[in-house]
């Protein structure tokens, strides 16, 4: 074993420095996501199916307009909101990177005859004008993105909106400032998420208390000496924080809640989800 290889990966990054590896359209970790993703009880990939479907209800009975619209629905995953969608009478495309998760949105698109548009891409390059009357980026992947790509997308979905269409996100609040108090911890398995070799996962929690970030970073080592090195910030965001960001981009009419599920908003809430207005 590599130790000082070790060492110098271990070190903290700069915010948002990202490592070489591919995560979620690796063959094995997307494999491991699928099935994370389609279990109904775990809270991985995706929020567990009862949470989904208050979800899907609340948009449907207090947040969209009527059904005659077209929804957008980014990082969509393998499909969950959007086939719960279709399945209301919602038109509906789905965007994802993890070719993965799109050929299984796909299939089963096709084996409950559901008119979904799935498309493999990367979101950060969408290019509509004026196409859509809700957009919807769920499960706090907006906070994944660093400042100058979160801009880019947020000029790119208000430019996707029609005249008052509607753009649903949810974060994590300042309330996951805590998160750096799960420092460490360590997994030693020959059937794990990161890699489909025996593995040493080596996982440690990063805050960048002045940038309101935090980042889970592990490091994998297998048997052949190879260190990859995963890196997951997360951007935490107030009700304030996230109105200059969204009143940057013209967007107007904000409403606040604790989770997509249109629980009221609460500032100890962990979560923050926004419904805004173009
Ligand atoms: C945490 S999962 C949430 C999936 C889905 N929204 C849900 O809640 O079930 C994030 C998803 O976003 C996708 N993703 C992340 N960054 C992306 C990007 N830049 N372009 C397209 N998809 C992306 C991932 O492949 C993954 O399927």
């Amino acid at each position: 074993m590599n130790l000082n290889k070790l060492i110098n990966l271990s070190q903290k990054p700069k915010l948002f420095e990202r490592s070489e590896t591919v995560f979620w359209d690796d063959p094995h970790i997307s494999k491991k996501m699928l099935e994370a993703h389609l279990n109904p009880d775990l809270e991985g990939a995706s929020r567990k199916f009862a949470t989904i479907d208050a979800s899907v209800k609340w948009l449907d009975e207090d947040i969209f307009p009527n059904k005659d619209i077209k929804i957008l629905d980014l990082g969509c995953g393998p499909g969950l909101y959007t086939s719960r969608l279709a399945k209301l009478g919602y038109s509906i495309t789905g965007i994802d990177y993890s070719q993965r998760s799109i050929n299984y949105a796909k299939e089963k698109a096709e084996e409950e005859n559901l008119d979904i548009e799935y498309i493999y891409q990367n979101y950060l390059t969408i290019d509509y004008e004026e196409e859509f009357d809700v957009i919807m980026l769920i499960y706090c992947d907006f906070g994944a993105l660093t400042n100058e790509e979160r801009d880019l997308l947020l000029k790119k979905i208000y430019q996707a909106l029609k005249a008052g269409g509607i753009f649903i996100t949810d974060v994590f609040s300042d309330k996951n400032k805590g998160n750096s108090d799960l420092g460490r911890h360590w997994e030693l398995t020959d059937d794990g998420f990161w890699n489909k070799k025996p593995h040493l996962a080596l996982t440690e929690t990063f805050l960048y208390s002045e940038d309101d970030t935090f980042l889970n970073q592990t490091l994998v080592m297998t048997e052949d000496k190879e260190i990859s090195v995963y890196r997951l910030f997360n951007h935490c965001y107030t009700k304030a924080t996230i109105t200059d960001v969204l009143n940057e981009f013209d967007f107007k009419d904000h409403s606040y809640y604790s989770d997509v599920t249109g629980k009221d908003y609460s500032e100890e809430s962990k979560t923050l989800a926004v419904v805004t207005k173009k």
